[in-house]
């Protein structure tokens, strides 16, 4: 789950290794989490949210819910962030098995006003499913991870605790699959929550855009179904910002068959900046000309090169046609390239074939060998570009020009992805804006600028942010002033100034009332959240 892996199914360079380290956590304190009632008030309010921890410790056991708090054994592993950058210590985790069980805590939670937060898979980039501050209430849905498909309709069942690779897994062994992303250990809470992007997603779709109904905990512990006929606002909502009306605690997909075979490619190159920036911009042609099928999905990315001047560039990603159709789908573009001097590499083989070969090096598909693995300690943002306004050259040429001289000169191991939404016939973009809360169906692309700390461990360099910024600034100041640019919240960052209107768009307005008809004491509350006024 390390960057060079995320971007390399074939990793042909190092292997990092990465110790889990036990963050030291700040020391717990009620005023951290109400600040604003003043010194005056602590000793009544210590007194008072000692004796509602006990109490909730006890209401917990009595249902025998497995609950940890802070000094329990296991807290600090339960409470590590993927992105280690954050160090976050909830008031308790908790391990419902089953809704009923999921119920009894929000509903204890929000009696003692606590912010009540999600985890399924626990990788968000921005430690959100652990509430992105202290004092969170979370609700960790890894106990309930069961599968079951429909034989007549081949609808899934799904509880959140899944992980993609599972669930690819438990799919395939039916003959069905789902569009999502390539690492097997992102959890379908949060992917599908959000969005969900993958190489089946030109074909398929986003994740989000094949959940038919779900069953939903709101803030008062009731339990609700939402789909097109039942709840349809809510289930507008839970399809592009789940996290911020309830716990979902069982989704409804369709599915579909998988095709009979596949293609996964990876291409790697070392280029110069006049090279790489022609490369970009004939990658950008390509996915306007409309000649991309359907079955197609990929990326190129962008990596730290041997030399002062230059990138290395991938192209990666996996193809659903014959074996016989890969070349001439690919070949307008890659024979707009020199030939690659750093590696090639193709597999074909069947749908669950292809998904190992594009998983390895980011973990295996079936995740019960290993728990977790890996952590991260780095900086994330995202850039989704609107098809009808294409990336002018200038913009192209200084993100590579600024990648191989600043990007070299950083000490960072950063890595930027460009992928492939958009194109003619992406089913991505077949959505009606309005359908879900999902706000950007006229994407080309998404670029995910990403950059660690050299070892990938704390202390995460300052200078890392203005790096990773820059790069969204190379873009965007060689754009037009009015050009409305879009962001991606599952690669979701709590330093983006304008968020509301980057993730959400024209349906944040929506998403506020349904906030305040929903959840009007904010009790799913964190850093992103949506707001109700
Ligand atoms: C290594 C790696 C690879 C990735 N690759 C891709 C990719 O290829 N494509 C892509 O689209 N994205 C990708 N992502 C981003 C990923 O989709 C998001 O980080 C996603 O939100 C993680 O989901 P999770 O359940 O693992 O995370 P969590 O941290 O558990 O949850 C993320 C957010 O969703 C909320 N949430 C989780 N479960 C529920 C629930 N049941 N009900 C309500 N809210 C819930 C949490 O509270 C939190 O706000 C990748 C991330 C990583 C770290
Ligand atoms: C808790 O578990 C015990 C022992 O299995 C059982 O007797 C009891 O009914 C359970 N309580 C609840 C609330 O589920
Ligand atoms: C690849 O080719 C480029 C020229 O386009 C050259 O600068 C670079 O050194 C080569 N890299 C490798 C690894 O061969
Ligand atoms: C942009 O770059 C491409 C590829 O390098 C080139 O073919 C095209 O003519 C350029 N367009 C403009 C407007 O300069
Ligand atoms: C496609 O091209 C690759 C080289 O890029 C070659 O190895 C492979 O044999 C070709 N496949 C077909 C079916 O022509
Ligand atoms: C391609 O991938 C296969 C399977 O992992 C591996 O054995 C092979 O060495 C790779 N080839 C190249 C040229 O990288
Ligand atoms: C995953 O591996 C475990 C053993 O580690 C096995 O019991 C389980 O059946 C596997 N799951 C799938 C879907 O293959
Ligand atoms: C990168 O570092 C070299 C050597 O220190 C310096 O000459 C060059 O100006 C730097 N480039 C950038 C873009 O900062």
């Amino acid at each position: 789950m390390f960057p060079v892996h995320r971007i390399r199914p074939r990793p042909i360079i190092h292997d990092i290794k990465v110790a889990r380290v036990s963050p030291s956590f700040a020391s717990f304190s009620p005023t951290k989490m109400k600040p604003a009632l003043g010194f005056l008030l602590l000793p009544w309010l210590a007194a008072s949210w000692a004796q509602n921890v006990n109490q909730l410790r006890d209401q917990l056991a009595a249902h025998n819910i497995t609950a940890l708090f802070k000094n329990d054994a296991g807290y600090s592993a339960a409470a590590t962030s993927y992105n280690i950058r954050y160090t976050v210590e909830p008031l308790a985790i908790t391990y419902p098995t089953d809704i009923q069980q999921i119920s009894f805590v929000v509903e204890t939670g929000a009696e003692q006003k606590l912010r009540v937060v999600a985890r399924s898979g626990g990788h968000s980039y921005i430690a959100n499913s652990l509430g992105g501050k202290d004092g969170a209430l979370v609700v960790d849905l890894s106990r309930m991870k069961r599968i079951t498909v429909d034989s007549q309709t081949k609808n899934a069942v799904v509880e959140p605790g899944n992980r993609l690779g599972d669930i690819a897994l438990a799919l395939n062994a039916v003959g069905r699959g789902l569009p999502h992303g390539r690492c097997a250990y992102v959890g379908i809470g949060g992917h599908s929550g959000f969005g969900g992007w993958g190489f089946a997603s030109r074909m398929w779709g986003l994740t989000l855009d094949n959940v038919l109904s779900a069953t939903v905990v709101l803030a008062d512990g009731s339990i609700v179904t939402t789909s097109q006929y039942s709840n349809p606002e809510l289930y507008w909502g839970i399809r592009g910002s789940s996290a911020s009306f309830g716990i979902v605690s069982s989704i409804e997909f369709r599915t579909f068959a998988v095709p009979p075979s596949g293609t996964g490619f990876e291409y790697l190159w070392e280029m110069d900046i006049p090279t790489a920036s022609h490369a970009f911009a004939q990658f950008q042609s390509w996915a306007l000309s409309g000649s991309i099928p359907q079955t197609f999905g990929g990326e190129i990315a962008f990596m730290k090169g041997s030399s002062y001047g230059l990138v290395e560039f991938a192209f990666f990603g996996a193809y659903f046609g014959s074996d016989e159709s890969f070349n001439n789908t690919v070949s307008p573009f890659f024979s707009e390239l020199p030939v690659p001097n750093v590696s090639a590499n193709l597999t074909s083989g069947s749908w669950i074939e292809v998904l190992e070969y594009l998983a390895t090096g980011v973990g295996p598909l079936n995740t019960s060998g290993q728990p977790d693995i890996g952590s991260d300690t780095f900086y994330a943002k995202s850039l989704m570009t609107p098809m009808d306004v294409p990336l002018t050259n200038a913009s192209m040429t200084a993100m590579v020009k600024y990648l191989a001289e600043e990007g070299f000169n950083s000490s960072d191991f950063w890595h930027v992805e460009v992928e492939l939404y958009g194109g003619k016939g992406s089913a991505i973009n077949q959505v009606l804006l309005d359908d879900t809360a999902f706000a950007h169906r006229n994407t080309l692309f998404t670029f995910q600028p990403y950059a660690s700390s050299s070892n990938l461990l704390p202390p995460y360099p300052e200078t890392g942010f203005g790096f990773v910024d820059g790069i969204v600034d190379s873009i965007t100041s060689n754009m037009p002033r009015d050009w409305e640019w879009g962001a991606y919240p599952n690669y979701i960052e709590d330093r983006l100034p304008d968020w509301q209107r980057r993730y959400y768009g024209p349906h944040y307005e929506r998403l506020k009332l349904l906030k305040a008809s929903v959840d009007p004491a904010d009790r799913f509350q964190f850093p992103t959240s949506i707001q109700e006024s």
